[in-house]
Order: structure tokens, then C-alpha cells, then sequence
């Protein structure tokens, strides 16, 4: 791998990219890199990733996450084979769809009742959905940095171009966001306890509900932090919501609510839970799930949360798959010994080059900052040097490493020969880093 070298673009890739740029405005792997480290994936397995001009890295993005068993895992593609012979999509529900909702509700901590989504955006959307009908507010309470996917609430407070401005008050991340639904976002300082409970003390009639990533992209929460926000939604009747999108199945088989502690009244589920197909997960308090009960809607309250694809059996058999692997022993300390090594190689690598860095997160998901002070926030992030991320990102690809701007995440599919020539290239890269200044 030390020796990797990256084969020039196809001329097959070229025009594919091409015909990406015309036809995808929003093209996800074209806009992930520089135009210069574009790809277009030809197929992945295990902890590789192929593109269409027959370079094979080890890949670090990992989807954005959802590949927790590696790609195309043997257990998953099987189950996936299966139930694909016997139809696709029923919107009625089916026997995948309820076991997997018992297995759900058996691991994560705050799950009596589940409710199945197709993405992450749907079930915080969701999420806040039910806590407005639960508590007859109608605002809610963000982290500035934190991301909770693409509906219009939750895309407030979080475009790390925009600069800070004061608590609490929402910057749209997008054009098209309502202002009247901007009015009702707050937004609160992450891991400053002190100043959102001012927020939440000063709005409490108002908030419906508290919506948090438990480890806020990789900040993972200062001690007490989460616990403060139980303690103050329990005491204000607000709806403490987590967003798992990330941690949920990643950081322990309840998440990070099992990793942390800390019990929300609803969840968000997706990323860890499928191996890559299309499910998400919105679990929590019965007296607040059961609102999509629509025997509520005699009395009013019914909150509608369907979809045509919603509990599909073919993504509820591949989250059974996944499921059943990653109960077997073994699987989370493994997932954490991999992703320490590289946390602490990464670390040595750049000290020994002199290069100033912070690394935040847990081990199944990490990210180095380039800056010299410590790192616990979007505010501190901002101070730490981009441009060198970038390019410290570019050199990875150069090398035969695949991983987005910002996080590592790891798998099962990582084995230690993959660790180890990660590490020599993290060598290699934080010379070139310190040569480049
Ligand atoms: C914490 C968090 N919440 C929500 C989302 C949105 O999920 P999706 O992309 O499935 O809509 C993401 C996506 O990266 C996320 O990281």
C-alpha cells in the first residue's frame, strides 16, 4: 500500500464525470473531493473501495458511515438475495419489518415503540413532529454545528461557512428554509451547559423539544453535559431528542445513549443499523410514539408519519442481517481496538512531523483538526486550518486512503493489515504535510 500508485484517470471515468457534472446537480461524489480527486466507485467490498479507473483504496468514508460490517458483508448480501425474491414492496406491514422492530426496541435504551423511515432527515423531521403534537409547543432547541440532515428545521446553525452569530438566534443553512419555521429554531452552545440552560429557562413555554447529536459530529459531550439536558427537559416538560443517525449501532448496539448514558425520549436511528440500505429508525416513549397511532385521530392529536417505502422488507431483512453480526462477541471491542491504533498512530505521525493537531471523537469515528488549541466545538473548530485538512485529505486519496473532509469511520472489515499500512501512510503523509508547511 506504502507503494500505492494512483493510476491517471480513465477515459471511461473522465466521461463519466463528465456526464455527472451535466446531468446531477448535486452529485455527491463529484462535489466530495477536488475536481482532481473526483471518482466515480465501480464497486466495493470489505474495507475496499474501487473506482472506474481501477485504483482500489482502503476506504475510511465508508458510505458516510452506514458500513459498519464493511461492504457488501456475505450475511447481509445474503439476506438481501433472499427476500428480494419475494417481493419488494408491500406498504403493508410484514414479518422482517416487526422482528426488526423487536430487536430494536430489545437494544436501544429509550426504544418501547419504533417507527421505520427511509433516511435520517425523515426521522428527526419526525421526531420533532411528535414532540410539537406531545407538548402543544411549537419551537425547538438545536446545537450550533450540529447536523440533523436536510429538512428545514433541522438545517439551521450548522454550515460551517456561515460565521457565528450570537445565541440563540438560527442562520438558514439553505435557500428555500421558511422564515417562519426559522422562527422557531433556538440555537444553543454545544457542551456550554451554563449558557443553554439560560436559553432553555428563558423559552421554556415555547420548546417543544431539545434535538442533539450525543457526540455532536466528533465532539464527543463534556461530562455532565448530557445529563444536564435530561435534567433540564425533565424539568421544563421539553422532549429530549437524539439524534443517532451516526452513533445509533456505531458507538455500542444501544448507541450512544448505551455508550453515554443518558436516556432521551426519542431517538433517530439509521446509519449503523442496514449495512447501507435504505432504513431509518425513529424509537422512543410509547405516550409519544403511539400519537401515530391514528386512533388519535378522534381525539386530534393523531400525527401522521407514513411513507410508501417506509418498513420495507427488503432494508428490514438487511438490518436483521446486520443486526445478528454485530450482536455476535467480539464485534464492539474490536471496532474500538482498530479504531484506537489509528487515532494514536494518527496522532504520533503528525507530533513526530510537528505538526500542530487535535483528533476528536470516539474510535469508531474520529477526526484530526489542524490546530495548535484544543478542539471541543464548533466554535474552536473553526479556528483550526481547513485548507491543510484538505489537503491532508488529498494526500490520503494519493496514497490509497478513502475518507471524506471530515471523519474516519471504521468497520469490522478493517483487519490489521489495513490498520498497519494506514499507519505507514499516515507516516508518509504527515512528512509531506510538514514539508508542504
Ligand atoms: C447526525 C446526522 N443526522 C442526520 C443526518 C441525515 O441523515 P440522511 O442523510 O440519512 O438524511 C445525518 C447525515 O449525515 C447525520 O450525520
Amino acid at each position: 500500500m506504502h507503494g500505492f500508485v494512483r493510476k491517471p484517470r480513465s477515459q471511461r471515468e473522465s466521461e463519466l464525470l463528465e456526464a455527472s457534472a451535466r446531468l446531477l446537480p448535486a452529485a455527491v461524489t463529484a462535489s466530495s473531493f477536488s475536481p482532481e480527486h473526483a471518482m466515480v466507485v465501480e464497486s466495493a467490498q470489505g474495507c475496499r473501495i474501487r473506482d472506474a479507473s481501477g485504483n482500489e483504496y482502503i476506504d475510511y468514508l465508508m458510505g458516510s458511515g452506514p458500513l459498519l460490517l464493511g461492504h457488501a458483508h456475505p450475511a447481509v448480501v445474503e439476506a438481501v438475495r433472499q427476500r428480494a425474491e419475494l417481493g419488494s414492496s408491500y406498504l403493508l406491514v410484514n414479518e422482517n419489518a416487526i422482528e426488526l422492530a423487536q430487536g430494536i426496541v430489545d437494544t436501544v435504551p429509550c426504544a418501547e415503540k419504533v417507527c421505520f423511515n427511509n433516511s435520517g432527515s425523515e426521522s428527526t423531521f419526525f421526531a420533532l413532529r411528535i414532540a410539537r403534537a406531545f407538548t402543544g409547543r411549537e419551537k425547538c432547541l438545536k446545537f450550533e454545528g450540529a447536523f440533523h440532515g436536510m429538512n428545514d428545521y433541522a438545517l439551521m446553525g450548522n454550515q460551517w461557512t456561515s460565521p457565528p452569530v450570537d445565541f440563540p438566534h438560527p442562520v438558514p443553512n439553505s435557500a428555500g428554509i421558511p422564515r417562519a419555521v426559522q422562527e422557531q429554531v433556538l440555537i444553543g452552545p454545544w457542551n456550554d451547559l451554563e449558557t443553554t440552560e439560560k436559553i432553555i429557562e428563558a423559552h421554556a413555554d415555547e420548546l417543544a423539544a431539545i434535538i442533539v447529536e450525543p457526540m455532536q459530529r466528533t465532539f464527543p459531550p463534556a461530562p455532565g453535559f448530557l445529563e444536564g439536558l435530561r435534567d433540564l427537559t425533565h424539568r421544563h416538560g421539553i422532549v429530549l431528542i437524539f439524534d443517532e443517525v451516526v452513533t445509533g449501532f456505531r458507538l455500542a448496539l444501544g448507541g450512544a445513549q448505551e455508550y453515554y448514558g443518558v436516556v432521551p425520549d426519542l431517538a433517530a436511528v439509521c446509519k449503523g443499523i442496514a449495512s447501507g440500505y435504505p432504513i431509518s429508525v425513529l424509537c422512543g416513549r410509547s405516550d409519544m410514539m403511539d400519537l401515530a397511532d391514528p386512533r388519535h385521530l378522534a381525539q386530534g392529536d393523531h400525527v401522521r408519519m407514513t411513507g410508501t417505502f417506509s418498513g420495507g422488507s427488503i432494508a428490514c431483512a438487511a438490518a436483521l442481517a446486520t443486526l445478528g453480526e454485530l450482536r455476535k462477541e467480539g464485534v464492539y471491542p474490536g471496532l474500538f481496538a482498530q479504531g484506537r491504533k489509528l487515532m494514536e498512530g494518527l496522532g504520533r505521525s503528525l507530533t513526530r512531523s510537528g505538526i500542530p493537531h487535535q483528533i476528536t471523537g470516539e474510535p469508531p469515528a474520529f477526526q484530526p483538526w489542524f490546530s495548535a488549541e484544543v478542539v471541543t466545538n464548533f466554535r474552536q473548530a473553526i479556528t483550526a486550518d481547513p485548507a491543510m485538512g484538505a489537503r491532508f485529505s488529498a494526500l490520503l486519496v494519493d496514497h490509497g486512503i478513502l475518507k471524506a473532509h471530515e471523519k474516519f469511520f471504521i468497520s469490522t472489515a478493517h483487519g490489521d493489515d489495513e490498520i498497519e499500512q494506514t499507519l505507514a501512510v499516515f507516516d508518509a503523509v504527515a512528512d509531506l504535510l510538514a514539508q508542504a508547511g
